[in-house]
């Protein structure tokens, strides 16, 4: 029997909107497709009917299914002759395990692809006004997870980032970030917003400074996934707001 193939998608961060036409029509020709929580209901509505579709998705520690198995469930599809495609919520290589499944299926000899998809990193600020790099604001970025704080981080070169620090799986260590940036001199006038997107896709963005999250937290306005951006750009959110001349449709009115 002819060897499968794998293609690991990026289903963008939030419905169907945002998904790449690439990856759509992975989608129509798979004969598996392997999910991961994050993926939108509305883009799930898209898989062909008959098409078998498996959940292995983990949201937040809550694995469905473990990475190894995972990856050896993508060989022995693929080893059975079955385009497969690997769903994964914004894009695969941005905090979401597309490099340890690409170097498995490497190793086993299994052919397969990369579907990039828009990366919530930057759509999820774009839509709620908070651009990662701004002229005279910010001229870099930097990405960390805030799930796992432990002691490897190099809090005292992040509290000196002056350009955007975005932090992934942070929500639930909020107050604790912004604290041990202060205690290692970040300014503490230094801005700080979180921005989540509820299920029905709405984006909700509360914004306060590092000193205020680090004494009081930053209260979750929604059970959905969310950014905290730290830096100036946040400014812009907040200038953009004040002149009423928001750009995103999807950002709920209750704001800032
Ligand atoms: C495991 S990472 C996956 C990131 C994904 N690969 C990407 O490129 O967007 C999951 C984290 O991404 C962020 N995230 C993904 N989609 C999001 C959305 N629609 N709204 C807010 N945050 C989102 C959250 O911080 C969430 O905890």
């Amino acid at each position: 029997m002819e060897t499968g193939f794998v293609s690991l998608v990026g289903a963008g961060p939030f419905g169907p909107d945002l998904l790449t036409l690439k990856a759509l029509r992975r989608l129509q020709e798979a004969d598996v497709i392997l999910y991961d929580a994050l993926v939108a209901e509305s883009t799930r509505a898209l898989f062909p009917h008959g098409t078998l579709a498996v959940s292995v998705g983990k949201r937040c520690g809550r694995h469905a299914m473990a990475q190894a198995e995972i990856n050896r469930l993508l060989i022995r599809l693929a080893r059975r002759g079955r385009r497969v495609v690997r769903l994964k919520g914004g894009d695969p290589y941005v905090f979401g395990r597309g490099g340890e499944e690409a170097l498995a299926l490497a190793r086993a000899g299994i052919p397969f692809e990369v579907v990039p998809g828009v990366s919530s990193v930057a759509a999820v600020g774009a839509l709620a006004g908070i651009p990662l790099t701004h002229r005279g604001l910010s001229q870099s970025a930097q990405i960390i997870q805030g799930h796992e704080l432990d002691q490897t981080t190099d809090w005292s070169a992040l509290a000196r980032f002056a350009g955007t620090l975005v932090v992934l799986m942070g929500v639930g260590a909020v107050q604790e970030i912004a604290a041990r940036l202060v205690a290692h001199g970040a300014e503490a006038a230094r801005q700080i917003a979180l921005v989540e997107t509820a299920p029905d896709l709405q984006l909700h963005r509360s914004t306060s400074t590092l000193g205020e999250v680090a004494v009081h937290g930053l209260a979750r306005r929604t059970a959905g996934p969310g950014i905290i951006y730290i830096g100036a750009v946040v400014g812009l959110a907040r200038e953009l707001a004040a002149l009423g001349l928001e750009a995103s449709s999807q950002l709920a009115r209750s704001l800032p």
